[in-house]
């Protein structure tokens, strides 16, 4: 065990675990964050997606180790009361189903809208391409990223 002082959404948390530990863990089971959630486990799946300075980053597979000087950014910390453009567009759109996949899904496109602000249509499918939702809302998801796009 080993005591990380980690940057999660601008606050410093003191979590005492194994250094391999995933940050999904860390994030969930110390850290009280449950909005990241756990899909794959092997990085296939987009679920577990967070912000590592910035970078749309796989917590499920990022040891806690490796992130002890970086500011972490989860669902949580996009906006302190869901006024994000990205969120915005997903209830206008009304994007969920189920509701399992957006976080990662609204983290992938945060961390695309960052970079590029007017993606096209490829840029989208290129970077949403390895977040999977099994209620098949990928199309909302891409009109969702576009007004958001547009208000920003
Ligand atoms: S849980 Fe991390 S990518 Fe699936
Ligand atoms: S909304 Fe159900 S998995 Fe995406």
């Amino acid at each position: 065990m080993a005591v990380f002082d980690l940057k999660i959404n601008g606050k410093v948390h003191q979590i005492d675990v194994a250094p391999d530990t995933p940050m999904l863990w860390v994030l969930r089971d110390h850290a009280n964050l449950v909005g990241t959630k756990y899909g794959c486990g092997i990085a296939q799946c987009g679920a577990c997606t967070i912000h590592v300075n910035g970078v749309a980053t796989r917590s499920c597979i990022l040891p806690v180790s490796s992130v002890s000087d970086k500011e972490i950014t989860t669902i949580e910390g996009l906006s302190e009361d869901g006024s994000h453009p990205l969120q915005e567009a997903w209830i206008e759109h009304d994007v969920p189903q189920c509701g399992y996949c957006q976080a990662g899904q609204i983290m992938s496109a945060a961390s695309l809208l960052k970079d590029n602000p007017s993606p096209t249509d490829e840029d989208i499918d290129t970077a949403m391409n390895g977040n999977i939702c099994r209620c098949g809302t990928y199309v909302r998801i891409k009109k969702a990223i576009k007004t958001a796009a547009g208000n920003m």
